[in-house]
């Protein structure tokens, strides 16, 4: 299997991910930012979701009018906790989807992810699932996390996030090639610490005004 990655490069996109990267961005505007990003890039992830047609009357006339096919509704998984970011900015779309959480936190010594709370709908088999995470920088929790989450069997996989780091990239492709991969941007690499650089800093303090 050929693992995917997509590289969204609109131009509303890579503007609104310059502003977030400036270190002096506030908080408000961060948060804001990441909304408006996050649902540029549902539209883009959810491109190929099915429709069907449903008998609607307008004031003028009947027509067979598109709706989402689904009938099971799509399910977001956000990686606490700066994926709750992109999460909101996807609810705002697409306010009929469920909801799922992974906790996991990165061992500060090993980088390695340690699962602290996991909460999805029990439904799965029949869902498509989108997992969310601002940034991929080691891969080691996208992995993690989607390790767990294969565990409930959910239709599809996506793997979304904002920045990915080529490491990162390398490491889950080589975990899960059947998981295609949706981000805005593509940077260098890491520093000592598995930050992304040049990146945009620690999304969920950004997020949060934690730092
Ligand atoms: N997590 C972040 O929030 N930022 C990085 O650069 C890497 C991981």
């Amino acid at each position: 299997m050929t693992p995917q990655i997509t590289v969204i490069r609109h131009p509303l996109i890579q503007h609104k991910l310059t502003l977030m990267r400036r270190v002096e961005t506030s908080t408000a505007k961060f948060r804001s930012l990441m909304t408006e990003v996050s649902m540029l890039l549902a539209y883009e992830v959810t491109r190929d979701l099915p429709l069907k047609h449903d008998l609607i009357k307008t004031p003028m006339a009947a027509m067979q009018a598109p709706v989402l096919a689904a009938d099971k509704k799509l399910v977001v998984v956000s990686i606490m906790r700066a994926g709750q970011g992109i999460l909101d900015g996807i609810l705002q779309l697409i306010p009929s989807a469920r909801v799922g959480h992974v906790g996991l936190y990165r061992d500060p010594a090993t980088l390695i992810p340690i699962e602290y709370y996991f909460k999805v709908p029990h439904d799965l088999e029949d869902r498509d699932m989108l997992v969310v995470d601002p940034m991929m920088a080691t891969g080691n929790s996208a992995v993690a996390a989607v390790q767990r989450l294969k565990q409930t069997n959910p239709k599809s996989m996506k793997f979304l996030c904002l920045l990915a780091a080529p490491q990162g990239i390398a490491h889950f492709h080589d975990q899960h090639p059947d998981v295609p991969i949706y981000t805005a941007a593509i940077d260098e690499g890491l520093d000592e610490h598995g930050y992304i650089i040049p990146g945009l800093g620690d999304a969920g303090d950004r997020l949060f005004g934690t730092k």
